[in-house]
């Protein structure tokens, strides 16, 4: 599980969730503040290791890493730590993403694009690759599950590098899927709409001041075009990737399944 140490964000929640169906997790994160990736933006040790004790808390398994998705020996690195605790490694979630990086494409630096894309997208690609080597050495199959985003299926004002990021992370799931399935790993994605977690809020206060409204005025009218009623919950996300997980879900992949609220049909 990468990207998993913040309180309250959809990595916690799924971390939680599958631990509860019985799966023993690596919990990683970042763990080092890095350029556009300030300390108070992502995952410490500390809080990785929170999540650890938690999932414990609740008689589940879990391990701590720190795992910087962007750097290919620490992923390799991560595989084997997942198979020296678990003995080996069956799910994959590519969870760790930046979507607080908001401005206009015109005033957008090469550099901030370049982390978005890194983090979101390649961060993905690196995990899927080394993770399904190890799915393919153990000849028993395979879950990855790639959070996307509503973001990956409609353009987002002041995130094409968020959006790029997550349409691309759609391709990465199909062409994942289509090469991965004679070795039984099914690939999917979940698009979420919007959750209020740490990385929500920060979207949420850009937003409310862009209109000129509060937070809870922005919230409101948010809701308003939500047919469900509500905004999403980290917990919508957690049961849709339990379902994939499961065998329920063993005939589906290259999926780009919407959990929104009815926010995304498409
Ligand atoms: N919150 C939402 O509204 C929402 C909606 C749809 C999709 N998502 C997606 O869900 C995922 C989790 O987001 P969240 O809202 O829980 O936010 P979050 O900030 O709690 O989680 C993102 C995590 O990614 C980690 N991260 C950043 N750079 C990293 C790197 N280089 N290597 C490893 N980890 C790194 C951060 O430390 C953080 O823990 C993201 O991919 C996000 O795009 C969020």
């Amino acid at each position: 599980m990468t990207g998993a140490g913040r309180e309250g964000g959809l990595g916690e929640a799924i971390c939680l969730r599958l631990a509860a169906e019985g799966a023993a997790i690596l919990v990683t994160d970042i763990a080092a503040a890095k350029e556009n990736l300030p300390a108070d933006r992502t995952g410490s040790m500390d809080e990785v290791e929170r999540v650890v004790a938690r999932i414990a808390g609740h008689g589940g398994r879990a391990a701590a890493a720190a795992l910087d998705v962007r750097d290919e020996a620490q992923v390799i690195a991560a595989v084997g730590a997942a198979v020296k605790h678990f003995g080996g490694l069956d799910i994959v979630i590519n969870n760790a993403g930046v979507g607080y990086l908001m401005e206009p494409l015109i005033e957008m630096s090469i550099d901030r694009w370049q982390t978005v894309l890194g983090v979101n997208l390649t961060g993905a690609f690196l995990c899927s690759k080394h993770a399904a080597r190890q799915m393919i050495a153990q000849g028993r199959g395979g879950r990855i599950i790639n959070i996307a985003s509503v973001a990956a299926k409609s353009g987002s004002l002041h995130l094409a590098a968020y959006a790029a990021s997550k349409h691309g992370l759609i391709g990465l799931t199909r062409s994942a899927a289509l090469e991965l399935g004679t070795h039984g790993i099914t690939v999917n994605a979940v698009c979420s709409n919007h959750v209020t977690t740490q990385l929500g809020s920060v979207q949420n206060a850009y937003r409310a001041k862009q209109r000129g409204q509060t937070i809870d005025e922005y919230l409101a009218e948010m809701r308003r075009r939500i047919p469900l009623g509500r905004v999403g919950l980290a917990e919508d996300t957690a049961k849709a990737c339990a379902f994939l997980c499961s065998n329920e879900a063993s005939y589906m992949t290259g999926e780009a399944m919407n959990v929104s609220g009815g926010q995304e049909v498409h």
